[in-house]
């Protein structure tokens, strides 16, 4: 049906629906079948009867779907269809990797693929719309959100945004809709505190924080919700400069603006709204349509109307919005659409479970890799496997993975008993993730004394990272510390296996005494798989930080592209820009990340000698594959402008490829 089409039956219906009915569709609940958010919750089934929500989030399932939807068909007065939302991070049941772990990949087609298995599953589990993708950029590892984010960089946002929309919004007829958030800056909450005040400059929203969402609202976003959080003491969800001015009037951004939970209430207690009648005619005027589990629509804009605060026509336009969404998604045509997409097949769940191994071995970076001690290709002598997370399951997923599959994810020391059938392997977890020591470090330094090299499963617990998970202090536990010292002490060779949601702060004598450092983040279903995949050489890792990597807390927030300081660092000089008490170097920086065979790069090569307003330049370079196994390098292309009247970041990236190359083959790289 053309939108004209639309427009009539949203004209009739809008004619025909009272107050009541215009705000309850406005008006989006939670169940409690997840818990994503405080205050009372239970799915207030006399609600949607009487007409009164017209959305529902954390509610999945085929056939629970189906029946909340005949309430909202049947039993209410115009049967407007519910539509059903949910935070399908990264994955629904195949749980694919953390952004900030996929990021790490740098295949925008990988970001696409996961996203549109992500959204079929979705979409077989009833669900309409996907709270993702999370486009915030983050600098701050104390901040517990910045494993839901692709990472600190504006111009890998900008391409994870576009092929996140393309992956959840195209794959018809299993696409969901998409919404980008959190609009904007949320990642710069001030210290890193959870749902802290932002200050930001214009030059770094404009050029920093904005541009992922600007490419997903290019690409055709469906929706948008705002961030907890202020700008200069404009809470993001009464912020109609932004949501209105710059994103519907000049990017011409048509989709629906659907607050996060209890956003539009919390304006009272940011202490910019006296009531909920205000709180609510306040992110009304700013452009938000849906009020996600504040019930400040419903209950605040009656007194709002009253008040002359907002009259009718402002709420019909947010009414409309929203009935257009729902014609979009098809719903009036057919309410039980997603209601009827069926489960898959077990060729298809496995063609989803490859995919997850493969996203989860691209996105696990090689920090370190002294003396060749990776991979292990000999199996036949001893290993010892140690830690907390060596036999984790569920910690694998990540946050967001409510419905993964645990009992389906193979840990890291089960899939390594695979890889070494020849050998002994002992296993102990030696101490606890994220509390005091279990006394068991003694156990596991015998098991290292008697094994002919370690592998040290060290991290944080799922439930550090992610919402409220911000620590002040983002180390590893100190009892995993102590776990660290005793095995490094057997003297034997380590490889250290990092599971997180962050980069975490790691003490010198750790990182200098073990012989590798492999990064798996969260990788989701298959983790364990990618891990002794690459352990053991049958993947040869290729992924690249998407976050500078802090070497002490103070240095927190850090990142690659800082702008020139009249005084540099200088050791040799004390009025230069350096601490008395640490280095300023990361422990490793953005792009870092090693293979099993060797690279090289040649010199670019330029198009054309100058460049003009509006011109493209295209670059090129030789790569070769020097060394004797299969690879995948990533070419980064970055920039400096070295005399600008505003000083510029000392590097920007613009473009980055992947590529893959046989043992001594060679072939020519283009930007273009
Ligand atoms: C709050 C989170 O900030 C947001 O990301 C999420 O989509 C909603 N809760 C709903 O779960």
């Amino acid at each position: 049906m053309s939108d004209d089409g639309f427009n009539a039956r949203i004209d009739a219906l809008l004619a025909d629906m009272t107050l009541t009915e215009k705000l309850g569709q406005l008006n989006m609940v939670s169940s409690d079948l997840t818990v994503t958010g405080p205050g009372k919750r239970g799915l207030p089934l006399a609600d949607i009867s009487a007409g009164r929500v017209g959305s529902v989030l954390n509610w999945w399932g085929a056939e629970e779907t189906r029946a909340v939807q005949r309430r909202a068909v049947e039993d209410t007065r115009l049967g407007i269809p519910l539509f059903f939302g949910f935070d399908i991070v990264h994955g629904q049941r195949t749980i694919f990797p953390i952004p900030l772990a996929e990021a790490c990949a740098f295949d925008p087609v990988l970001w696409e693929q996961t996203a549109r298995v992500a959204a079929a599953e979705g979409a077989e589990d009833g669900l309409h719309i996907t709270f993702a993708p999370m486009l915030d950029v983050a600098r701050d590892p104390r901040w517990g959100r910045i494993a839901e984010t692709p990472g600190e960089d504006p111009f890998v946002g900008a391409q994870f945004a576009r092929a996140k929309v393309r992956g959840f919004q195209n794959g018809s007829p299993c696409a969901i809709a998409a919404t980008a958030k959190h609009f904007v800056a949320y990642g710069l909450v001030n210290a890193g505190r959870e749902y802290a005040q932002v200050d930001v400059s214009d030059r770094a929203l404009h050029e920093v924080y904005l541009p992922p969402f600007h490419a997903a609202v290019s690409e055709g976003i469906a929706a948008i919700m705002p961030a907890f959080s202020d700008i200069a003491g404009l809470p993001m969800h009464a912020n109609r400069k932004l949501l209105t001015e710059v994103v519907r009037d000049r990017w011409g951004f048509k989709g629906i603006y659907i607050s996060d939970y209890a956003g539009i209430a919390d304006l009272v207690s940011h202490g910019v709204a006296a009531d909920l009648a205000e709180a609510a005619a306040l992110a009304m005027l700013a452009g938000i349509d849906i009020d996600m589990m504040g019930f400040a629509y419903l209950k605040g804009l009656p007194a709002a109307l009253e008040r002359g605060l907002v009259n009718m026509t402002q709420i019909d336009v947010s009414v409309r919005r929203v009935l257009a969404f729902k014609f979009g998604l098809g719903l009036f045509d057919d309410p039980y659409r997603a209601c009827n997409v069926g489960r898959p097949n077990t060729q298809r769940k496995r063609d989803r479970r490859f995919l997850a191994l493969e996203s989860a071995r691209r996105s696990t970076v090689l920090l370190k890799n002294d003396n060749h001690v990776l991979p292990m290709t000999d199996s036949t002598g001893s290993l010892a496997i140690i830690g907390p997370l060596a036999d984790a399951h569920h910690d694998m997923l990540g946050p967001w993975s409510a419905l993964g599959e645990a009992d389906e994810t193979i840990s890291i020391v089960d899939r390594l008993r695979l890889h070494w059938p020849h050998g002994r392997i002992m296993h102990v977890a030696g101490a606890r993730l994220d509390s005091g020591d279990d006394g068991s470090i003694r156990a596991a330094s015998v098991v290292a004394h008697a094994c002919d090299i370690s592998v040290l499963c060290l991290g944080e617990s799922r439930h550090m990272s992610g919402e409220a998970g911000s620590r002040a202090d983002p180390s590893l536990p100190a009892a995993q510390i102590r776990l660290a010292r005793a095995v490094i002490d057997a003297g034997r060779p380590v490889v250290l296996v990092l599971c997180c949601g962050r980069p975490l702060v790691l003490p010198d004598w750790l990182v200098d005494g073990v012989d590798a450092v492999v990064v798996a983040w969260f990788g989701g279903s298959e983790t364990g798989h990618a891990i002794a995949d690459i352990l053991t050489g049958s993947f040869n890792p290729s992924a690249r930080l998407a976050v500078t990597w802090p070497a002490q807390v103070g240095q927190i927030p850090i990142w690659y592209g800082m702008r020139p300081t009249g005084r540099p660092a200088d050791p040799n000089e004390l009025y230069s820009s350096k601490y008395l008490d640490s280095p300023v170097e990361p422990r490793f920086v953005f792009g870092e990340g090693m293979s099993f065979t060797s690279f090289t790069i040649g010199e670019p090569v330029l198009d054309r000698p100058e460049l003009r307003v509006g011109e493209c330049l295209g670059v090129s370079v030789d790569v070769a594959n020097t060394g004797s196994m299969r690879g995948r390098s990533t070419i980064f292309l970055f920039l400096h402008d070295a005399v600008a009247s505003i000083s510029r970041p000392m590097l920007e990236l613009k473009a980055f490829r992947q590529i893959e190359l046989g043992p001594e083959s060679a072939r020519k790289c283009a930007s273009s």
